[in-house]
């Protein structure tokens, strides 16, 4: 069995960037991943609601990849949740449209992860500021995984940005080829922890 993956890639500075550049060029790699840009199709915020609903239906697995701005999502992503999630179709009484599919984020900061840790500057794992998509997910009715992270992206050299993206692709290929124990993988807070294990 195999997954279809959907990446909702939102980063309103790409022409800047290091990091998701070369994380979405290696994870266009992938056969069975779909990228959709959303500031490239929506650069004025006019999203089609009708076409991502319709969109959506054809995967299993929805990412979405990001910088982190402001502890938080770009502000596109959040006019996507808000305008796509509606009432109806993806939550509340008869709600199901997205029911058992798999929700990832993808994201990066500036902050390196010393600073994401209890006794850090940040107080808290990064993972838990991005809290409130995990309770979307599960009033969705989907299974929220364990996030892609990359930390510290201002310390990055070249050669270890091109590290983290092939690292991305192969979670990427896993994941599509259902090489992930999806049960194990929860009990983890960074799908970066996995060790590739092939499942039996
Ligand atoms: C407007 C803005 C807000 C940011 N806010 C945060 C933040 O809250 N926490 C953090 O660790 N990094 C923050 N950063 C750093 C970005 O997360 C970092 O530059 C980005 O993930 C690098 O990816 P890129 O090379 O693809 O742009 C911020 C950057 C910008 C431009």
């Amino acid at each position: 069995m195999s997954n279809k993956i959907l990446i909702l890639f939102a980063h309103p500075l790409l022409e800047k960037s290091r990091i998701h550049k070369a994380l979405i060029r290696r994870a266009r790699n992938v056969m069975g991943v779909h990228v959709h840009d959303l500031y490239e199709h929506y650069p004025i915020f006019n999203i089609d609601i009708h076409f991502e609903q319709k969109q959506l239906l054809k995967y299993d697995l929805i990412i979405w990849q990001h910088p982190v701005y402001w502890y938080s999502i770009p502000p596109l992503l959040k006019q996507w949740i808000d305008m796509v999630l509606e009432f109806g179709w993806a939550y509340g009484k008869d709600g199901n449209k997205l029911q058992d599919k798999y929700l990832m984020q993808v994201f990066s900061s500036g902050g390196p992860m010393h600073v994401y840790t209890e006794t850090g500057r940040n107080k808290r794992p990064l993972r838990e500021y991005m809290y409130c998509h995990e309770q979307t997910a599960s009033l969705c009715k989907m299974e929220y995984l364990p996030p892609f992270v990359i930390h510290g992206t201002h310390l990055l050299r070249d050669e270890q940005i091109e590290q983290e993206a092939i690292n991305y692709e192969r979670i990427l290929h896993q994941l599509v080829n259902s090489a992930i124990d999806m049960e194990e993988l929860k009990s983890m807070l960074y799908i970066n922890d996995w060790e590739p294990k092939i499942k039996k």
